[in-house]
């Protein structure tokens, strides 16, 4: 598999043109990206075939839309009634004129479902995480962070002052024991920083025993509960409120980009730690605000989160299902969250590209979003799948591993 990677040793014409080149001749082959999308995002939608330029109809495994609120009626009305009372947008950032009523009502809820003090918004999940790490930790800290943590994390934590350092991923006693070799180096604070669910596995940190190890320590713990969020814990709070350990995390993080299927992100902490990032995380002040509809999607999602409870437990039905239907045709796997990994270190373009001539959306995901030779799909069940949806998913990727003679199991996996 040709890996897509631009000359770094070019100038910057030679080396964009030489990149275009390269992304030409795989798109020609059997690399699928960007695929245009011509509804709305539901667990069917219309694609546009980049061939004919029609559009076709294609069953979505493909979209964090977890909890299908992306096309709820009750959202669509909520936005559309938003849109009349307070426009399009509202034209700067958050400090200036870009906080409305809305946007400090839904900071309050955030805080309120996180069980914590305070939360502020942020125009991406991304952003979020890049503004607190580059607000928070100073020179001469240390951040100890899972080896399997997001780019977004990755990037704050690379662009803050402080030390980066990474354990092993979810091994406690690794995390134990550089956390015993950080203290060595007196710094003014540790920062622990792990995810909830764990983006392209699907599994969860063991935060109760992360809790146990960094209690008494002083480490900062800061929890990305960007895919746990809104699905895991009894209300839908999270993967600290599954583990019962919210008030143990000091920093909580999410996005509203997955199960609240609208976009932004926030940071709930104490009110302290949010009052200085307003003031310090450049993230936050100095972009503009989500656009008032968009925060009305997101009050309506919050709202659904308690209204609509039914719709986490047949998610969870939903992979359970899947898991088992991917276990008859050989395919071991297993989530205890909404994403389901399918590993395909060989000939996941292949698959892939028949995946998608057969109508089933999903994502391939290769470097950098994961290690080479770590290639998988990974698949986003929804709580609106049917069992239908399922069985032609799992049958369509049987035919397709079949004909690329693709081999279902990973040793050591
Ligand atoms: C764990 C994690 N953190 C942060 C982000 C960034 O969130 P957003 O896409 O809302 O900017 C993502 C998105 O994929 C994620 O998976």
């Amino acid at each position: 598999m040709q890996r897509l990677q631009a000359d770094l040793r070019l100038n910057v014409r030679q080396r964009t043109e030489q990149y275009a080149e390269v992304l030409a001749r795989e798109l020609q082959r059997d690399l699928i990206v960007a695929r245009e999308i011509v509804s709305p995002m539901d667990r069917e939608v219309l694609v546009r075939d980049a061939r004919t330029g029609e559009a076709r109809s294609m069953l979505m495994f493909g979209s964090n839309n977890y909890l299908g609120y992306a096309n709820h009626p009750y959202v669509l009305e909520q936005v559309r009634e938003s849109l009349d009372r307070w426009g399009a947008g509202l034209g700067g950032p958050p400090l200036l004129n870009g906080t409305m009523e809305p946007h400090a009502a839904l900071q309050r809820r955030v805080s309120a479902l996180k069980s914590k003090e305070a939360a502020l918004l942020y125009s991406s999940g991304y952003g979020a995480n890049i503004g607190w790490l580059t607000a928070l930790p100073h020179r001469g800290d240390v951040i100890l962070m899972d080896e399997r943590c997001h780019a977004s994390l990755y990037d704050g934590a690379r662009a803050a002052k402080a030390r980066l350092v990474t354990f092993r991923h979810s091994c406690v006693d690794d995390l134990r024991t550089k956390l015993r070799d950080a203290r060595t180096l007196k710094p003014t604070d540790i920062y622990v920083v792990v995810e909830g669910v764990y983006s392209m596995d699907g599994d969860l940190a063991p935060l109760d025993r992360i809790v146990e190890v960094c209690r008494g320590s002083g480490a900062f713990i800061a929890l990305d509960d960007a895919h746990g969020t809104g699905i895991l814990g009894p209300t839908g709070a999270g993967t600290a409120e599954l583990f019962g350990v919210e008030n143990e995390i000091d920093l909580a993080m999410g996005t509203f980009s997955k199960a609240l299927a609208a976009s932004g992100g926030f940071i709930a902490a104490t009110r302290q730690i949010v009052e200085y990032l307003r003031f310090f995380s450049r993230p936050h002040f100095f972009s503009a605000s989500m656009p008032p509809m968009v925060i009305a999607a997101l009050h309506a999602g919050l709202d659904l989160l308690e209204r609509e409870p039914q719709r986490r437990v047949r998610l969870h039905e939903n992979v359970r299902h899947l898991v088992e239907l991917l276990g008859a045709i050989g395919v071991h796997t297993g989530s205890q969250s909404a994403i389901v990994p399918i590993y395909v270190p060989q000939g996941i373009r292949k698959v892939s590209a028949r995946m998608h001539n057969a109508g089933v959306f999903i994502n391939a995901i290769e470097y950098p979003a994961v290690p080479e030779g770590q290639e998988r799909f990974r698949v986003s069940v929804t709580c609106d799948h049917t069992r239908d949806d399922l069985r032609r998913l799992v049958e369509t990727l049987d035919g397709a591993f079949e004909a690329e003679q693709v081999p279902r199991e990973v040793p050591g996996k």
